[in-house]
């Protein structure tokens, strides 16, 4: 079997969640900065593990040769929003963007999965300049609320403590889990629009 080199793989994915990161942090900032509200609440990065790298190749019979071309999220950013309305927006800033192109969306917020998670993916191409030359790499940006992002980290060390094999009852109620975190979340969304109209009242 091919030995992979993990350095030479991983570093232009560990580059990119890196100029990721700094890029929407920048907006977020400038926002602040300008005194304009941003859609933007946090934004995290990782790389993915050789390990899950490798288990996911396994369990999708990718070939090593072709993990850099068909494993989409070695590198990923999450960004995470305080109301709902607010995904619509960063969806928009980066498919506005000049500096990468989006392959892919899927929207699990609208189609919610069968576990109830939601979130909203976009599979970005990303330009990277290195010491070794132009190189185009593929990037994973998942898009969530704070409330969805809750419920996702929480089932996700679940998950991993059952090996993937959660009993059918407990998973029945991590569902309603992650329907009482949607519930949050439009409660909130209605109790902000009540706010805003009452401010446009005042206003007149
Ligand atoms: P993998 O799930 O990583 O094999 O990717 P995929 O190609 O099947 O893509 P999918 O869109 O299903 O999932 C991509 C990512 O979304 C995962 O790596 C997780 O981060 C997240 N995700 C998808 N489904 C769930 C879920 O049921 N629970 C949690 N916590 N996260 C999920
Ligand atoms: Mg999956």
């Amino acid at each position: 079997m091919e030995i992979i080199n993990w350095k030479e793989l991983l570093y232009p994915y560990a580059q990119t969640v890196d100029e990721l990161l700094l890029k929407f942090r920048s907006l977020d900032k400038e926002c602040r900065q300008l005194g304009i509200y941003s859609p933007i609440d946090s934004v995290t990065g990782r790389l993915k593990r050789p390990a899950s790298i490798l288990e996911k190749a396994g369990r999708k019979q990718i070939s090593p040769d072709r993990i850099e071309e068909e494993i989409e999220d070695i590198a990923g950013i999450r960004i995470l929003c305080q109301f709902v309305e607010d995904i619509p927006k960063v969806i928009e800033m980066v498919r506005k963007r000049k500096d990468m192109t989006v392959i892919e969306e899927r929207d699990y917020i609208t189609n919610t999965k069968p576990s109830g998670y939601r979130s909203y993916h976009m599979i970005i191409r990303y330009p990277l300049f290195t010491a070794l030359g132009e190189k185009t790499v593929p990037a994973e940006i998942q898009i969530r609320t704070n409330a969805m992002n809750f419920w996702a980290t929480a089932e996700h060390s679940l998950r991993y403590k059952y090996s993937g094999n959660i009993p059918q009852d407990l998973q029945d109620r991590l569902k309603n889990c992650a329907e009482a975190a949607f519930h949050l979340d439009q409660e909130m969304a209605t109790i902000r629009e009540e706010i805003t109209n009452a401010q446009r009242l005042n206003e007149i």
